[in-house]
Order: structure tokens, then sequence, then C-alpha cells
């Protein structure tokens, strides 16, 4: 059976989208996170767009061991250039390099003749192989491109060395059925196209991303790009977790494998979400929270008789086990550390003694610690950076004839500081608190609180997303109390201004 590689871009078009930027420390996450679900690639960003992005790639390139990785590239040499001072550390190093192909980008973006495209793309795909053994083509807007200079383009680049063809759907513009003939007939026309992989990247403006992505893969394509929660421009990329999925569950149709644990799926998706503050929705196929609830009692009844009425995957196969609630105050560390691994977290020493103390926090308050529970912990320590302030205490006066106080403790630079402010409501009232402890002022951009299981002792998650002087970052906070997550996230996204501030000199 063939198998189709997985190519993932998540650290770069998935980052680029509005809200999804991660720093280094994130990235690097996910990179890990990435090599776990066993993806064949992993785009870790475009070297030359900042000294921050030549960051990631490098640092990823250097942590990625069982992955090529891959920086993107436009046609010129300097970009080439960046692209492998970045990469050259890694196992397995791409170059991703691309050009406009569309009359309309050439004509309106690039403002280049089709015959200059054409020897840009051969002469930085030949630069690009002087330096590196493997080096990507993409031609950007290929499925609005004319097909007879699109072969001519990928003829080229085939012959200056090229190990790997994209085809993108760049503006999410294609149906199924015509991107399926544009791969068939790139086959049947590009000389030389049997000797390198044939990859496709779909966009999903129309929603139809994935299935443009099948169509590709039934016609001939070897190579799957894609994104964790199909995060990216505009509408985003094909979703990595349905098209693995659908290979794997249609295999007896399709008849394709890819190299991807999908026991990993749930996990991944998770921490995307986690990192970038943007939720799954609800009916997201595979990884959304009503992907296998049965609410119907027709539905319920076929589900008691025999699970294959209505569910043609199981949740285990993405690695999302029944949410049972095995452990309380009386767990201990053993039993905590065997339930992380049953749901697929192995983590270090270190990282398992700070989940632990946080679960005996949260054990203390609540009665029944679910795997939902379970989860958020974790996910909060994968994502932790080094804290310039720190929380110590906070005393808060509420109600609905008063105006709202606040009192908040903390450790900003190794100095006790403590302040008192008002507000509109206790969230306001803290987060005015804590801006006087630090003698700074940000924007809040966006304030998200949702609960992370049923009940009334449930924890809260609140995801803050601030801004000042041009740069965004968001904090997350989870607490039994809605007010104590509120602080705990606008103080770790401050913790992460900070941080950022510092990576970028
Ligand atoms: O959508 C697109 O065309 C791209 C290319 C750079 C591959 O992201
Ligand atoms: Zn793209």
């Amino acid at each position: 059976m063939t198998t189709i590689k997985i190519f993932d871009t998540t650290l770069r078009d998935g980052e680029q989208s509005p809200g999804c930027s991660m720093n280094l420390q994130e990235k690097i996450e996910v990179a890990r996170q990435l090599e776990k679900l066993g993806v064949d690639m992993i785009e870790a960003g475009f070297a030359i767009v900042s000294p921050g992005d030549f960051q990631s790639v490098k640092t990823v390139a250097q942590t990625v061991k069982n992955a090529s990785v891959v920086s993107l590239s436009r046609a010129l040499k300097k970009d080439i250039d960046s692209s492998y001072e970045a990469l050259k550390d890694a196992v397995s190093p791409i170059i991703h390099t691309f050009i406009a192909t569309s009359p309309i980008h050439m004509e309106y973006k690039l403002k280049m003749k089709p015959e200059d495209v054409l020897n840009q793309a051969v002469d930085m795909v030949k630069y690009a192989r002087s330096l590196c053994p493997n080096v990507e083509f993409s031609a950007e807007d290929a499925s609005r491109s004319e097909p007879e200079f699109l072969y001519r383009v990928f003829e080229g680049v085939i012959k200056a060395g090229a190990t790997c063809i994209n085809v993108p759907d760049t503006v999410g513009y294609s149906m199924p059925d015509e991107f399926g003939a544009l791969i068939k007939n790139i086959k049947e026309n590009v000389r030389g196209i049997e000797k390198v992989d044939l990859s496709v990247h779909c966009h999903n403006d129309l929603g139809l991303a994935v299935a443009n992505t099948l169509a590709a893969v039934r016609a001939g394509a070897t190579q799957a790009e894609c994104t964790i929660n199909g995060i990216g421009e505009r509408a985003g990329n094909a979703a990595l977790e349905e098209i693995t999925m659908a290979i794997a569950t249609r295999q007896d149709f399709l008849g394709f494998v890819t190299n991807i644990n999908t026991k990993q799926i749930y996990n991944s998706s998770r921490l995307i979400s986690a990192i970038t503050g943007v939720p799954v929705q609800p009916n997201k196929a595979v990884v959304g929270a009503n992907a296998f609830a049965h609410e119907a009692g027709i539905h319920q009844h076929g589900i008691m008789a025999n699970k294959k009425t209505y569910e043609i995957m199981t949740p285990e196969s993405i690695g999302l086990p029944q949410n049972v609630i095995v452990l309380g105050k009386h767990s201990g560390k053993h039993a905590f550390e065997q339930r992380l691994k049953e749901l697929g977290y192995v983590i270090d020493e270190q990282r398992l003694s700070e989940s632990f103390d946080r679960f005996k926090e949260l054990a203390d308050r609540k009665k029944d610690v679910s795997d939902l529970d379970l989860r958020a912990l974790v996910e909060m320590e994968q994502i932790e950076i080094p804290e310039d302030i720190e929380l110590d205490s906070f005393v808060i006066n509420s109600g609905n004839k008063m105006t709202s106080t606040a009192v908040i403790k903390m450790v900003y630079d190794g100095n006790r500081v403590e302040e008192a402010a008002t507000g509109d409501g206790p969230v306001d009232a803290a987060f005015n608190a804590i801006e006087r402890c630090i003698g700074e002022s940000f924007v809040l951009e966006d304030y998200i609180v949702r609960s992370v299981t049923g009940g009334k002792d449930a924890q809260g998650e609140v995801v803050v997303k601030l801004s000042k002087g041009g740069k965004k970052v968001k904090g997350r906070g989870l607490s039994t109390d809605i007010v104590e997550a509120s602080v705990k996230a606008y103080i770790d996204a401050i913790n992460r201004y900070y941080y950022q501030k510092k990576m970028e000199g």
C-alpha cells in the first residue's frame, strides 16, 4: 500500500494566521508533539521573515530528530541562504522555495513576465540544490495558473534538481474533481515527475481543503500538506486530523496509509488550541468536543446495541479514551503518572513533579479530578515560560451595589509589590491592580472563559489576549475560581510579553 507523506505546516502557514502566533518555547513544544504524532516533515517557519522566525527554525532544526525540518523561502538567494543557515544542523533539512505562477499573481504581485518567473524558479532551485540535498518547489496559486505554463515550470525545476513539486490551491478556489484532474494532468504532462514527490497544499476558503487533498491523493499526489486543527491563512489549511483519519478509516476505498500515530491526534489538537488560545469548534470533525457525542435517543440506543451503528471510528483511535474520573486527593504520584501515560503524555521528572503539585492543589478544591482536568493541567506545564512576575495573593470585593476593588500582592523582578485598584467588576479591578504593580498598561483585546468540565466545582479556564506597541500576546489561567483564573491568565500574558521582548533583544 502507498504511504502518503504528511507535511505539517502548523508552525509556518498555521502560525501565519491571525491570533495564532507562537513564541519560541511554544514552537519547540509543538515540534516535539509533531514528532510524537509521526509527521514526515515539519515546516518550522519562514527563516528570512524576522530574527525571531530564524531562531525558531534553527532551534526546531536542532531539536527534531525523527522528521525532516523545512524552512520556506521566496525564490530569492537571500531567502534561500537564510533558510539554509537556519536548517543546516537538522538531521534532514529541506529548503522550500516558491514563486507564483498564475497570470494574476505574476502581473499584479510580482510584476514579472512568465518567462522571467520560469527562469527565476529554475535558477533558485539550482541554487538551493547546491546547498541542500532536498528542495521542494511550490508554484504559488498553481490551481489558477495556465496548465501549460505550470507544466513547463515544473519540468524546469525538476531538471534543476527539485526533489518535491508542490501544487498549492493557494486561495482555496478548486473543486475536488477539478483539482484531482489537475494532478492527473501534471502526472501525464510533466517529464521527470515520477522521480520526485508530488505534493498538494490546499486552503479552505470554500470548505473543500480536505476534499481537494483527498481527490489529489487519489489522482497520484504522494504528499499532503496540512495543519493541526486546520489553522492557517484566512479560512485555514487542510486539517491534518481529517486527512489522516479519512485515510485510516476509509483504507478500503482509498488504499493508502500514513506514518501518523493517530493516537496522538487528540493531544496534538489540544496543544495547538491551548497554545494559540483558539478554541476548536464543538462540531469539528475528528477532534471537536461533540465528534463522539451521541445525543439523540435513537442513536444512543444504536450505540448501546453495537458501537458501529453510529461510530465510524473510535475515540480511542485518536487518543481520546473515555473521560473517566480516576483520581482524587488520596491518589499518589504513581497513579497520577500512570493515568497521564494512558492519556498519551510522557513528561520528564521535573514537569511531572510540577504537574503533580498542581494536581494536589486542585484535588484539595475539587473532589473528583477527571481526565479533562488532567489534560488541562499538563497543557499548562507544556507551555510554561520563565516568569518575571509571580502572583502571591489577592483580595477582591465585589457586589451589585458597590464599586469593585482588588488588592494584588506579587513578586515582580524579585521585589514584593502590592497595589489596590477599583474597576468595573472584579476582573477589571484585578487587572487594574496588576497593571499598577508593574507600572505598565496593556490593551485587553480578548477575554475568553470556559469551564474545563461540567459541575459546579469545575475548573474555569481563562484566555486573555493583550496588545501593546504592536506586540500581541496571550495568557492562560486555570482555577476552580474564575477570578483567580483571570488573574493568572493576565499575569501569564504579561510574562509572555516580557519573554517575547527579551527574545527579540
Ligand atoms: O498557500 C500557498 O500557496 C503557500 C505556499 C507558500 C506553499 O503557503
Ligand atoms: Zn498556504
